[in-house]
């Protein structure tokens, strides 16, 4: 045995004890005639005390040991003179008698602290060496306890795990896919799975009935704080369930992980918001219900003025009203403004109205307005004295929604009311079935094809397919979509329709599709399912800005990875086996 105990569970009931510590040398500090080190591991840090006076050729071992060297120590825990109430080891120390240097260590390119002066590329270079950072190892050690706890969940409520290949065709969720050549069949190629989608719902077919996998799931698009190129859901399916027995089961998992992890009682039943209203309210499909500042539209007090072109011109008129800053200096306005007509959000301007504190108002458009209207505007705002409106306006009423919650967010950051130790958690219910893409010029499934249209819309299906709800919900969580799924489609016939209307010929939805076109011919059952964002919702749990402090080995935004230097290019002998030429 190299070590008797970890660095992290001596205290004074272990005083007298002989014991051997192994770890890495967090820090080294000579003081008179002595030398100590504080030797870290994975449950904590220890003091190691050697003194010059008791054995001078072992302190002077010690005094030539440098930081993240790895040493093993045998001694004696003594109590300490002066306590340190800031570690859990701190009332004791390790009276030394035996060093042994197992690995040397070059000076580490950071410093190994949890504020540590690496940057984020020097870290990620390093990775092995930020993950030994405090800081970094606990994100780790929560998504250990959050995936303990849902395995254990889903198993009490008869769900199985069940893997399901890497290595497949084409599924749909709306990015781009990751593809492997196949070396014995030249030109062929697998696709990494968008998710399991497919695969679930064929194992309803086989009448699994229940299942879920924590499943890495690889998307080719455009990476933010949220979002990787390789990530991991908690993939659920079950079979003859409505939409209230799914919604009520996963809360129920988020529930328990909230009380487990956090000490949170989440409401029950939680709350639930048409997307519709979520769009209206706040121009998100993810509102983030940690602060008001919902929209109060304005086209009936603004618009048809005469006065102001601007707004007599709009599709939509909406303001938020700001709590308490009334005060806002011109300048601070000045930069707002510039602040949302930047590319990023594309609002055209911003209109601001001040009802300060002493009962006058000052707005950028008083000249353009009656004080009456400017009443109005306060009294359907709901503003006080002492609050700021701000209104923006546009000629597509949805892009203006998504540009006003923007600016909501930012003002919600800037009053400080995104408490990260708060949490509101909500369902997005009755998405539309389809959104039209600018990019493709089409209709695109909102969630994905297998989802099943409101039995109460398909009527519309043909004439307004834009009109038609689909059984699909998101679970939000503090502004985050955490989990989304829907009830799917389980009839051959609908699943064509809805094929077709998403443009796709019979045969190459065949082509693409047939396996699940087929199973269906067999029996599917009723079944629905969802995905929890697993680094989403870990990420959440412990405050963090970025999925990626909750990933072992993430990549970077541009979707490398900078500690292995992928991806790289390959050798020409590999090349042609796989049949590939690389256009220069
Ligand atoms: P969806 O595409 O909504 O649904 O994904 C489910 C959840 O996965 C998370 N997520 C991501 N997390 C990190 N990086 C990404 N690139 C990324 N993309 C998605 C989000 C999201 O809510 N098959 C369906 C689920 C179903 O219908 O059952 C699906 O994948 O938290």
């Amino acid at each position: 045995m190299y070590r008797t105990k970890t660095n992290g569970e001596l205290r004074l009931a272990n005083v007298g004890e002989v014991v051997t510590l192994a770890g890495w040398v967090q820090r080294t500090r000579k003081m008179g005639g002595m030398t100590f080190i504080d030797l870290r591991d994975r449950y904590g840090i220890t003091q190691i005390v050697f003194n010059n006076e008791v054995d001078a050729s072992l302190c002077d071992k010690a005094n030539h040991v440098g930081r993240e060297w790895v040493l093993q120590v045998r001694g004696t825990v003594a109590e300490r003179e002066s306590k340190n109430a800031n570690m859990p080891t701190g009332d004791i120390e390790i009276i030394a008698a035996e060093l042994n240097v197992l690995s040397r260590s070059e000076v580490p390119p950071f410093t190994i602290e949890d504020n540590t002066d690496g940057g984020d590329d020097l870290r990620m270079k390093y990775r092995y060496l930020d993950l030994r950072r405090a800081a970094v190892r606990r994100n780790l050690e929560l998504r250990h306890q959050m995936a303990i706890l849902i395995r254990n969940f889903l198993d009490s409520k008869d769900f199985i795990e069940v893997e399901t290949p890497i290595l497949i065709g084409s599924t749909p969720e709306g990015a781009r896919d990751f593809v492997v050549p196949s070396r014995m069949n030249p030109g062929q190629f697998y696709a990494l799975p968008q998710s399991p989608q497919t695969l679930k719902q064929l194992l309803m077919v086989a009448g699994f009935d229940r299942y879920f996998q924590i499943a890495k799931c690889f998307r080719d698009e455009d990476l933010r704080a949220d979002r990787q190129p390789e990530f991991t859901q908690i993939d659920c399916e079950m079979s003859f369930v409505e939409q209230d027995d799914v919604l009520e089961i996963f809360e129920d998992m988020a529930r328990h992980l909230f009380k487990r992890v956090r000490g949170v009682d989440l409401p029950s039943p939680l709350r639930r918001m048409t997307w519709h209203d979520a769009m209206r309210l706040y121009g998100s499909d993810k509102p983030d219900l940690r602060f008001g500042m919902t929209f109060v539209e304005l086209m009936d007090t603004l618009k048809g003025s005469g006065t102001f072109p601007v707004f007599d011109n709009a599709a939509y008129i909406g303001g938020i009203c700001v709590p308490g800053c009334a005060d806002y200096s011109r300048k601070q306005l000045d930069q707002l403004t510039e602040w949302v007509k930047r590319p990023q959000i594309g609002a055209s301007g911003l209109v601001y109205i001040k009802y300060n504190s002493d009962g006058t108002v000052k707005s950028s458009i008083d000249k353009f307005y009656t004080p009456e209207v400017l009443q109005a505007v306060k009294q359907a705002t709901g503003a006080s004295d002492g609050d700021l409106v701000l209104i923006l306006c546009g000629d597509n009423a949805n892009k203006t929604r998504v540009q006003l919650s923007t600016l909501r967010l930012e003002m919600g950051d800037r009053l400080g009311l995104r408490d990260k130790n708060r949490f509101e958690c909500l369902w997005i219910v009755d998405f539309p079935l389809f959104e039209w893409s600018d990019e493709e010029q089409r209709l695109m499934a909102t969630h994905h094809p297998f989802t099943l249209p409101n039995p109460e819309d398909i009527p519309l299906l043909d004439e307004h397919p834009e009109r038609v709800r689909a059984v699909a919900y998101d679970f939000v969580c503090n502004g985050v979509e955490v989990g989304g799924g829907s009830l799917r489609i389980h009839d051959g016939e609908l699943q064509a329709k809805m094929f077709k209307i998403l443009g796709f010929t019979p045969e190459r939805a065949m082509a693409q599709f047939g396996f699940l076109i087929n199973a269906f011919k067999y029996g599917a059952p009723p079944h629905a399912g969802l995905a929890f964002g697993f680094d989403r919702f870990v990420s959440i749990m412990a405050g963090l800005d970025s999925i990626r402090d909750c990933i072992a080995f993430p990549k970077n935004n541009s979707g490398r990875d900078v500690m292995l230097d992928a991806p790289s290019e390959i050798d020409d002998s590999q090349l042609d086996e796989l049949n590939l030429i690389i256009k220069k």
